[in-house]
């Protein structure tokens, strides 16, 4: 359930200011000090927020906050600057008003600060979505671009606002942002080129210093060294808790975020350096021969580089610094600038030059906020603008600020009596006058557009002849002589010629807030606000296109003799635009007060709030405020709140609130002319009658708590007795089933205890008996056993002996029989049966034999050497010629299948085995190859094809040879062929025949005995082929080769067999020597020619 709660809840002092009693200044001022006191830095008058500036960090703006406060009735919690945005913001969403939110105080006072707290609570509470994030975004993010190019440390705040804000917030149907509209007012431009003891320039500058990197600074012609620039003061050039280096990168992510491209923000910061530049340049006096003071420009390379960064020829700007044009009508005057007025140019040119380019900045950050396409609903705006100002020294520019706040005030107190009046109508209440002052007079007396003070200003500025401050005064001291709110010595008045406060070159103004004196100096200069046109022009021929932009007015083509309108006429222009702009909406106000002037927390002077107290009118407002009824409340909350005061509407009104409100008020004693009814609040004249009823609320709760007291401890005692009466029950049946459960188990023991004694004894006695019984059973059985077994063996007796009789009976007549059998055939079987047994058995034998041996007879292979053993020693003769023969008769078998290809390759198998076998070692290996014979393919290759033309016979052996060199015992490869005829060299890659030696010609073959594949083919001594010598060759395939030269017949293949031949080499003899040697790189035949005469052929050893 929601807890409904109330601002007069846990109240430290009063909330609403409306309330407070007795109402006076000083408890006013006590009131607000109690509440600063406990950190309640904010209070109310009515829906006015007033609020202190507490110096510090205070945890009242956490999320969580903005969740307590939303969609909460304004009254309904402690008062806070979220309750009023709340409030705003809702009327703005869901009642469609346009809203605005006017926050006033003098500086320091935390308006700034308001400002960014109200947007960002709007922005918490609003929609959200992608689209509507990038728009909050940019709208608070504009913030620090403003505050850094438009605030600077001021001796009353570090951050102070030197420019006036509005800001404009659009929002669709939905109450979701869809853009903003900045205006900017009067910028405090004399601070460019001369700040106060004790204050800064623009934070920009420092920032810009301290943050850019070395090289950013090296493009912008700058040193990161303050001191190098006249216009940076440097007192108080590094503040306290300030981190300009940190604060420049958050200003430049701002700008990314609003928007600014990166060519935008760096012109921006050429033009702030250029600033910095002018202040540097200096000048000093020249006089001509005509006797006209000049002024020259002393150290040109700032100038030089100024110009450099805004891209304008030095030439013409170092002129405009020196003369000044004046052109009326047809006429052009040129006269040369003495040092004063060259110095006045420079800095007039400084602050136009910065006070444009933050016009500049507020234009350009506007394109990026600004609505886009959708159709705009509803607008809230929030004014942040400068408080009212009294300074010791108060100039032109105090004058303008305090112009503004006096409008302010005005618009203050008429929408504040128009609100309270059309609520009085509202809830039909009748409306009594209330007296206030109307500060509408002073505003006449500064705006009056026939005798006001800015139009006396301006008359002056534009009159011909000699205009000077000191005219100006005596203008408005003839003028304004009679007006109440004016004071001068020099008016007619008299009561002020002997006023001694009253400087004679000052005239005072009684505002709303008090009285301030202003020094005429300076008033004409910074109204008519003059650039010389020669500095604009020069300006406007820069190569740089955002100077150009600001400069338009020296576009020479458009040159206007007009003058322009002056500062207090725009002023006044744009706060008349202001005013009526408010007007149109629904004011909200926060009223910012500065709690002490030290910057500090804690710290609360009483004269100081006094007198902001004063001149913001406050008790004013609350006077107005309680003229009429002091305090109000919807019906609804105002019976839940005091239901408890009349037993009728306690605890529970059925009716209309309305009625039961009545019912309650009727009911308690008070006047009725005290209270009014509305058409749904109830109006109380009286704060004091509001603080009887909470009296009475108080009490009623208290009695209410001792009732609810009363009547719970009750309650409680007899829960506590009705417990303790259900635990005795418990325990004492608990306790007696136990006592009964104990006897009875003594009882039971002792039943089982005599019962056992009972049974024993019957049991013993029945055991005995059974005993007796059962001896008596076994002992007859015992003697019937005895007489039984007696009378078995003697029976077993009788049968054995009677058996033993038979089988003697048997065996005594088999034998007598047998006896008489072989007696009778005796003479029979010596004749026959003796030989006939014999042959039966042999033959018998002899077929078991065969019958075995079909069965294991071995393989068909011939290689076969099994046989079965032999079975019977007499057959051993029959048993190996049995081998033999099936031995002839399988190889038949096996030479039965052969081809005569086949028989052909064996037989050639068979006569390689007489030439080689046990001779040579390469032999066994050659055995289990095939000779295959053409090992080329020599047909069928492409590449042989000629050489197979070639030869004129059938080709019997192909193969790859290694033809040995003489020279160094290396091979060379050669295609070897053999024919019936003849054998053929050829080269392997061409097929070229290289030597063809017919068989007749061949002598011998020599081949050693080892495992290598050399051999020499010798020649016949005087044949044709022997002219170039013997042929020493190696071949895998040796054992096949010399096994078909062997073949072909002829005498001349003998076959030599050793380890040691001779070979003819054309004239030589050399020796072939085979020896074994251990391998050393491979299991490879290595040939050497060890000599002349000697080729050594080492053969690996063969395990
Ligand atoms: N609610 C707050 N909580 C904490 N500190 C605050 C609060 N309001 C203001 N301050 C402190 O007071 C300082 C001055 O506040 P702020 O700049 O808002 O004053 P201002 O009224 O805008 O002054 P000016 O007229 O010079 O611009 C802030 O820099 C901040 O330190
Ligand atoms: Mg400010």
């Amino acid at each position: 359930m929601e807890v409904k709660t109330s601002l007069l809840d846990n109240m430290i002092g009063v909330g609403d200011m409306v309330l407070l009693e007795p109402l006076s200044e000083d408890s006013f001022i006590d009131n607000l000090k109690n509440r600063f006191e406990h950190n309640e830095i904010y209070t109310y008058i009515g829906s006015v927020v007033i609020s202190m500036n507490p110096y510090r960090h205070l945890p009242i703006f956490t999320p969580d906050k903005v969740e307590e406060y939303r969609n909460r009735n304004f009254y309904e919690l402690s008062p806070h600057i979220y309750a009023l945005a709340d409030e705003a913001y809702r009327s703005l969403r869901d009642q469609d008003k346009d809203q605005c939110i006017l926050i006033t105080g003098e500086s320091g006072a935390g308006k700034t600060e308001a400002s960014k707290l109200v947007m960002s609570y709007v922005a918490a509470v609003c929609g959200k979505g992608q689209e509507v994030n990038k728009v909050k975004e940019q709208l608070l993010q504009s913030n620090p671009v403003l505050e850094a190019f438009g605030n600077a440390k001021t001796v009353r705040n570090d951050n102070s606002s030197r420019f006036g804000k509005y800001m404009d917030i659009e929002f669709d149907f939905k109450g979701d942002p869809l853009g903003g509209v900045i205006s900017n007012y009067l910028l405090e431009k004399s601070r460019v080129v001369k700040q106060p003891r004790g204050e800064r320039n623009f934070h920009v500058f420092y920032q810009l210093l301290s943050g850019s990197s070395d090289e950013a600074l090296k493009k912008l012609k700058l040193h990161r060294d303050f001191s190098k620039y006249n216009y940076l003061s440097l007192d108080s050039a590094a503040v306290n808790g300030l981190d300009d280096a940190a604060n420049f990168r958050t200003v430049r992510n701002a700008m990314q975020i609003v928007g600014f491209m990166e060519d935008e923000v760096q012109s921006v910061l050429e033009l702030v350096a250029a600033v910095l530049k002018l202040g540097n340049i200096e000048f000093k006096p020249d006089s001509r021969s005509n006797g006209s003071d000049e002024s020259r420009i002393k150290d040109k390379n700032d100038l030089k580089e100024m110009c450099e960064l805004l891209g304008i020829e030095q030439s013409v700007l170092e002129r405009a610094f020196s003369y000044r044009t004046v052109e009326a009508k047809s006429e052009k005057v040129s006269t040369t600038l003495n040092v004063a007025q060259a110095y006045y140019a420079r800095d007039a040119l400084a602050k136009n030059l910065y006070s444009r380019l933050f016009s500049w900045l507020v234009t350009r950050i506007n394109e990026s906020i600004k609505a886009q396409g959708k159709t705009r609903h509803k607008v809230m705006g929030v004014l942040d603008i400068y408080g009212f100002e009294i300074f010791e020294d108060n100039s032109f520019e105090q004058f303008i600020i305090n112009y503004c706040n006096e409008k302010l005030q005005q618009i203050f107190i008429e929408l504040t009596l128009r609100e309270e009046q059309e609520e009085y109508i509202r809830e039909g209440i009748e409306w009594t006058n209330i007296e206030y002052f109307n500060n509408a007079v002073i505003c006449d007396l500064i705006e009056n557009n026939k005798n006001g003070i800015l139009a006396m200003l301006d008359e002056e500025c534009l009159r011909p002849g000699t205009v000077t401050d000191e005219t100006f005064l005596d203008k408005l001291s003839t003028i304004c002589a009679e007006h109440l709110h004016f004071e001068s010595r020099l008016s007619k008045n008299s009561k002020f010629l002997t006023d001694h406060t009253l400087p004679h070159t000052c005239f005072r103004i009684q505002h709303y807030a008090g009285k301030v004196l202003y020094r005429a100096e300076g008033f004409v200069d910074k109204n008519n606000d003059l650039l010389y046109r020669d500095l604009s022009q020069a300006m406007y021929k820069a190569n740089h296109s955002l100077i150009k932009q600001l400069f338009p007015e020296g576009n020479p083509a458009k040159v206007n003799l007009k003058r322009p309108p002056t500062a207090g006429f725009q002023f006044k222009a744009s706060v008349g635009t202001l005013m009526r702009n408010l007007q149109t909406k629904n004011p909200n106000y926060i009223r910012c007060i500065k709690p002490n002037d030290k910057k500090a927390s804690h710290i609360f002077t009483d004269s100081l709030v006094r007198h902001q107290v004063r001149y913001l009118g406050l008790m004013e407002n609350v006077r107005v405020r309680r003229a009429g009824y002091a305090f109000r409340q919807p019906y609804e909350p105002c019976l839940e709140r005091y239901k408890m005061l009349c037993k009728r509407t306690w605890p529970h009104w059925q009716g209309p609130a309305r009625e039961g409100v009545e019912v309650m008020m009727s009911a308690l004693p008070v006047p009725a002319e005290e209270f009014s009814y509305g058409r749904s609040k109830i109006f109380i004249r009286n704060p004091r009658t509001l603080f009887f009823l909470e009296e009475r609320r108080r009490q009623c709760l208290q009695d209410l708590a001792t009732l609810i007291q009363k009547i719970y401890r009750g309650w409680k005692c007899r829960k506590h007795f009705l417990l303790l009466k259900k635990s005795q029950i418990v325990v004492s049946a608990w306790y007696r089933r136990y006592a009964q459960q104990k006897k009875y188990k003594q009882i039971k023991s002792a039943t089982t205890v005599v019962q056992s004694y009972t049974r024993g004894w019957q049991a013993r006695k029945l055991l005995r008996e059974l005993k007796h019984q059962k001896r008596c059973v076994e002992a007859v059985t015992t003697i019937s056993a005895f007489w039984h077994g007696t009378q078995a063996r003697r029976e077993l007796r009788k049968l054995k002996e009677e058996a033993r009789r038979k089988h003697a009976v048997a065996v005594i007549w088999a034998y007598w029989q047998g006896l008489k059998i072989r007696r009778e055939y005796r003479k029979f079987f010596r004749a026959n049966a003796g030989k006939k047994i014999y042959d039966f058995t042999i033959q018998r034998i002899m077929q078991k034999y065969f019958l075995g041996l079909k069965s294991t007879l071995p393989s068909m292979s011939p290689i076969d050497k099994s046989w079965p053993a032999r079975p019977y020693l007499f057959l051993g003769g029959v048993h190996s010629e049995l081998r033999r023969i099936f031995h002839l008769w399988r190889c038949k078998k096996y030479r039965s299948q052969f081809t005569v290809e086949k028989k052909a390759v064996y037989e050639e198998k068979l006569e390689a085995s007489e030439i080689f076998k046990d001779k040579k070692a390469l032999y066994p290996s050659s055995v289990s190859q095939p000779f295959k014979g053409d090992y080329l393919e020599i047909n069928k290759n492409p590449k042989y094809q000629k050489l197979s033309i070639a030869m004129e016979d059938k080709v019997l052996l192909a193969d790859v040879v290694n033809k040995i060199n003489r020279a160094n015992g290396k091979g060379t490869a050669r295609l070897f062929l053999l024919t019936k005829n003849s054998v053929v060299l050829a080269d392997q890659k061409t097929g070229q025949v290289k030597a063809s030696v017919p068989l007749p010609d061949l002598a011998s073959v020599s081949v050693s005995t080892q495992s290598d594949g050399f051999f020499a083919l010798k020649l016949k001594e005087g044949s044709a082929s022997a002219v170039k010598g013997d042929f020493l060759l190696s071949s895998e395939h040796l054992i096949e080769i010399i096994t078909k030269i062997h073949r072909m017949g002829t005498t001349a293949a003998d076959i030599d067999i050793s380890d040691e031949f001779l070979v003819q080499f054309k004239q030589d003899k050399v020796c072939v020597k085979f020896i074994q040697a251990v391998p050393k790189n491979g299991n490879s035949v290595s040939c050497k020619r060890k000599n002349n005469r000697l080729l050594e052929v080492s053969v690996p050893t063969t395990a």
